[in-house]
């Protein structure tokens, strides 16, 4: 699939494409762009932001220097789901994360200061997604969070099998995963339950089921 990143700082990303699974599907399974606002604002000194409507602080990005951005890179055809990145926004989880790696392509919108001008949400994109209910300085951050949940899904990305059972998983039926142990078998006093060192598939399955089941209390209330 194709990503495509706006932005005021591409440059942010570079530590991410340098980190699996993003760099394992990179070039692959998974396009990576990135385009800064400023390229192609048809303001004066690259200037993208301008100051709010009705007073108050900060600074807002603005309608036509995102129309332009998109006019460049897509002329008339923008991809189908085109997403603001806002607090805001639809609350990414997993099932999000799922809808948007079945995508062939995704544009995602960052922001800075006070955000976007309404109309970019209202007119230039399909979708408003935050990550959570806080408020970040940037989209950058949100918008790598995207991009790494996306990547795990597309194939190649993951050690076969290590994608299936997560957390939020339909195999772990959208609960949380069981615990994970490893060596030393016991440390100050804590051992590692007995179970996992007996050998026995099946117990550990129905172990590791019960405890999933156990953390998830979404599954045991029957909500
Ligand atoms: C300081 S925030 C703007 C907050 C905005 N004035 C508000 O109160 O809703 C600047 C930018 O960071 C990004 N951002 C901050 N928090 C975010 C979140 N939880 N999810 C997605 N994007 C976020 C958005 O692109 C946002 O436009």
């Amino acid at each position: 699939m194709r990503l495509d990143v706006f932005t005021q700082i591409p440059h942010a990303f570079g530590w991410l494409t340098e980190q699996k699974p993003v760099a394992t599907v990179l070039g692959g399974e998974l396009e990576l762009r990135l385009f800064n606002y400023r390229d192609t604002t048809p303001l004066r000194a690259g200037q993208v932001d301008d100051d709010p409507y009705g007073g108050g602080p900060g600074m807002v990005l603005r309608v036509d220097v995102v129309a332009a951005a998109l006019d460049a890179v897509y002329d008339d055809e923008p991809p189908a789901r085109v997403v603001a990145l806002t607090p805001q926004g639809r609350q990414l989880d997993q099932k999000l994360v799922e809808e948007l790696a079945a995508e062939p392509a995704i544009t995602l919108l960052s922001s800075r200061f006070e955000g976007f001008d309404e109309r970019i949400v209202e007119h230039l994109c399909t979708d408003a997604i935050s990550i959570g209910p806080y408020v970040l300085s940037g989209g950058e951050l949100p918008a790598m969070v995207l991009v790494d949940a996306i990547a795990r899904r597309l194939p190649g990305a993951l050690a076969d099998g290590s994608g299936e059972s997560e957390s939020f998983s339909a195999e772990l039926e959208g609960g949380l995963e069981y615990p994970h142990f490893t060596r030393p078998a016991e440390f100050r006093g804590w051992p590692v339950p007995d179970v996992l060192l007996s050998g026995d598939h099946g117990r550990i399955e129905a172990w590791r089921r019960d405890e999933s089941r156990r953390r998830s209390p979404r599954l045991t209330s029957g909500v």
